[in-house]
This record gives structure tokens, sequence and C-alpha cells, in this order.
């Protein structure tokens, strides 16, 4: 059996609701609940411990590997060098990888990642704990192939895996395979059972909050949003937007996509940036979204070359509202253009995207997340308006500006005016 050391840190450090499952050893272990509920930093302090303790390897998960710098492995080395560990661990810059001296690793790989998955393995044992972040992006049999990697090892180290989420709809397979087996209410808290446990939090359960960010949560005024990111419940689609998206693993058809449409909607620390790359197949009237950006905090210089990296110099239509932002992309060698936009052209444009097949390749997991959660707006009694919510939809945005022209050929009403 692995040695084990005591690690010492600071229990002050970490939020009480957590505090129990510091050594919780279920086969599978969900945390899950509202946003800003501490799910995350709990999850990498726990990692940063167990490494330190010795005996487990821990392969830390997101659905697309491009997202895991950002998120996960930042707030690792957060806390390696907030709790003054620093000396302790190697940290590849490329990878990220965090080699513990003890010869212990916390390993990062995206689940898109197949070939890497394939040879992955840590420099001494097993990964015992597989870890993944935001687990409503996966399929049930990625996660399932991925626990074959567990095998082998010390029988007497137990194996983990390990979901962290926003439980955004109930139609999940992960609510089909361990909330509907326990016959699990909303108004739980936590179930500790046969090698499941399960722990529901909610930004209350995080005292390092600002009042900000608590203000945020509790006047948000959609119901849709307000159980599900902020009491964190499991989400019940009322009025959904579009229904008429599939999704399908297009690539296999790359060569056939010369129908380009691309669309670009600016966002920077709260909203993201997001590129929406397609093919319009217009006699069947079916869009193919093969490849999307969907990242905060990038310049316009940075975000200059992951469109390029994307689309190389395709054209890309872009909000008109940053003129200043398309005049520095343009500048950096992106053919980007001012969406016209226009009265109602918001309406409009979901009227013409709702009259279309939409095909959304498996990797562009944002565009899918924000198909599936975007609607409209209810009055008192719980009937729909003619008014989108104007939240997660920005690859929706930049899809609207995509296929303006294509809204315009097929004489959509609001374009009239402006095109004479
Ligand atoms: N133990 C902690 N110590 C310090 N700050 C924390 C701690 N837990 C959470 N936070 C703060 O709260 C924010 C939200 O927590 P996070 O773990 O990202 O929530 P979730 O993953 O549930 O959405 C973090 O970005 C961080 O600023
Ligand atoms: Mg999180």
């Amino acid at each position: 059996m692995p040695k084990k050391v005591k690690v010492e840190y600071d229990l002050a450090l970490i939020n009480d609701s957590y505090k129990p499952y510091l050594e919780e050893m279920a086969r599978v272990q969900i945390f899950y609940g509202g946003s800003s509920s501490g799910k995350s930093v709990f999850l990498a302090q726990r990692d940063v411990i167990d490494v330190m303790a010795g005996g487990r390897n821990i392969l830390v998960c997101r659905q697309v590997a491009r997202t895991l710098r950002g998120s996960v492995v930042q707030e690792i080395n957060k806390i390696i060098n907030e709790w003054g560990l620093r000396d302790l661990f190697d940290i590849n810059k490329t990878d990220g990888t965090v080699t513990c001296k003890n010869g212990y690793q916390i390993v990062f790989a995206g689940l898109d990642d197949v070939e890497k998955l394939k040879s992955l393995t840590p420099a001494k044992g097993v990964f015992t704990d597989i870890r993944i972040e935001e687990a409503t992006e996966t399929d049930r049999a990625d996660v399932k192939q991925l626990l074959k990697r567990q095998r082998g090892g010390s029988e007497s180290t137990p194996k983990r895996l390990v979901m962290s989420f926003n439980p955004i709809f109930q139609t999940s397979w992960i609510f089909e395979e361990y909330f509907k087996a326990i016959g699990w209410a909303d108004e739980q808290k936590e179930y500790r059972g046969d090698g499941l446990s399960i722990l529901k939090t909610t930004y209350k359960d995080n005292r390092f909050l600002t009042s900000d960010d608590i203000y945020g949560l509790e006047n948000e005024k959609d119901k849709y949003f307000y159980d599900v990111y902020t009491l964190g419940n499991w989400g019940i689609l009322g009025h959904v937007i579009f229904t008429n998206w599939s999704v399908q693993d297009l690539s296999g058809m790359r060569e056939q996509f010369t129908n380009h449409r691309n669309g670009l909607d600016f966002g920077y620390s709260s909203d993201p940036a997001a590129l929406w790359a397609a093919h319009y197949d217009k006699m069947r009237k079916t869009i193919y979204i093969h490849d999307e950006l969907y990242e905060t905090g990038l310049t316009n210089d940075v975000l200059a070359e992951r469109i390029k990296d994307k689309i190389g110099n395709q054209q890309v239509t872009a909000d008109s509202a940053e003129p200043k932002s398309i005049d520095e992309l343009r500048k950096y060698g992106v053919r980007a253009n001012p969406a016209a936009k226009g009265k109602d052209s918001v309406l409009f444009g979901i009227q013409w995207l709702q009259q279309q097949s939409i095909v959304i390749d498996t990797h562009c997991v944002n565009a899918q997340n924000e198909f599936r959660q975007y609607h409209w707006k209810e009055d008192a009694s719980g009937n729909a308006l003619p008014v989108p919510v104007d939240k997660n939809n920005h690859l929706i945005d930049a899809g609207r500006y995509a296929h303006e022209q294509d809204a315009v050929s097929d004489g959509v009403r609001f374009v009239s005016s402006l095109y004479g």
C-alpha cells in the first residue's frame, strides 16, 4: 500500500459544506448545484491535498481540452501558490501537469483529445481519481470509456469518479443514471450511499463570494436561470426557442463545407467572445456548425489569431456595436465586416434560424448549451412572451450575424427597409 503522509493546511480555507467530503471515498461522487457555490475551488483544493498526501494520481478532465487552461489548471495553480506550496511541485508549462515531489501527479486532459487519453499514464501507479468538471457537457459513453483507464493499481486505494456541474437540464445522462435511481428530490442537500455520494450546494454555501455576485444571483429575473444557477435545481426548460437542432460528428464532412457562414459576437471579461463557424446548405436549408470559439479575456490581437486558426481568411460578420474592435481585427488580418442588424433583427433572425435544420458538431459544446437553453421570456402566468431571454446567447447572436444575408435573400422583412 502506498505510503500516505498527513498534510497540514488551514481548515478555515475550506467552505464548511465541503469539509465532510475531504476524505470521501465513494466510487462515484457528484458535486452539483448553483453557480459560484464553491464546487470548483473545493475540488481543486482537495486535489492538491490528496496528491501531497501521496498514493493518488488525479486526471482532471473537461469535454474540450482548450477550456482547461483558463479554468481548472489555473485554479489548482492558484491554490499551490496561495498556500505557499510552490517548492513541493513541478509544474509543466506546456500541459499544466502538476508533479508533487513524492512523484504523484495531477494531469489535465480534454475528452475531445482521444489520442492523448489513449496513451496517458501517470509517472507512478494509476489514475486513482478521474475528475470531470462541467460533466453535463460529456457523453455517457466517453466517461465509461475513461473509467477503463483506472484498471489495475493497488486494491487498497479506492478509485473515484468525481463529477461537478450546474444542473442545466434534467434530460442529462447524469440525471438518468445517478439521480433517478435513488429517487433524488430537489429539496435534498446530500446523499451518501453505496458507492455514490451527492452534494448539492448553492451560493449560500460559499462564504467567499462578493456582494456583487450575490446580488446578481438573488436578482435573477428569469425562472429557469434562477432555478438552475441560483437555487441549483435540475433545469426544466419551458418555452425553448430552438428545437430544430441535432448533434453529429462532422469531422468526416469537412471537405464538403465550402459555403462558409461565420459570425462573431464580442466579449471580454464576463461575456466570452463567440465565433460561429458554419457551412450553409441552402438547398436543404441546413446549417452545419462545425467549429466554435467561446472564450473570455481575449484581447483583439489574440482573438484575431484564434479566429484565423479556425477560419483562415474567410469572411466573418461581427457585431456592429464594436466598430473599433472590427477595425482592429481587420488590422490583424481578419476579414471582418459589421452586421447590419436593424429594427427587430433579433426576432427576425431567430425566426429565420427556426426555419432551418441546424446540425452542431459534437465538440461544439457551447453551441449545444446555448441552443438547449435559449428560451422566451414568460409573463406572470408563465405564458411565453415574444422576447428571448438575453442570456447565454453569444453564439446564437453570432449565428444571426453569420446568416444575415441569407435571411435577406429569403425576403425577411426587417432588412427590406435597410437595403432599400
Ligand atoms: N475556499 C475558497 N477560498 C477562497 N475563495 C473561494 C473559495 N471557494 C470559492 N471561492 C470564490 O468563489 C468563486 C466561485 O467559486 P467556484 O468554486 O468557482 O464556484 P462553482 O464552481 O460552484 O461555480 C471563486 O472564483 C472564488 O473567488
Ligand atoms: Mg465551477
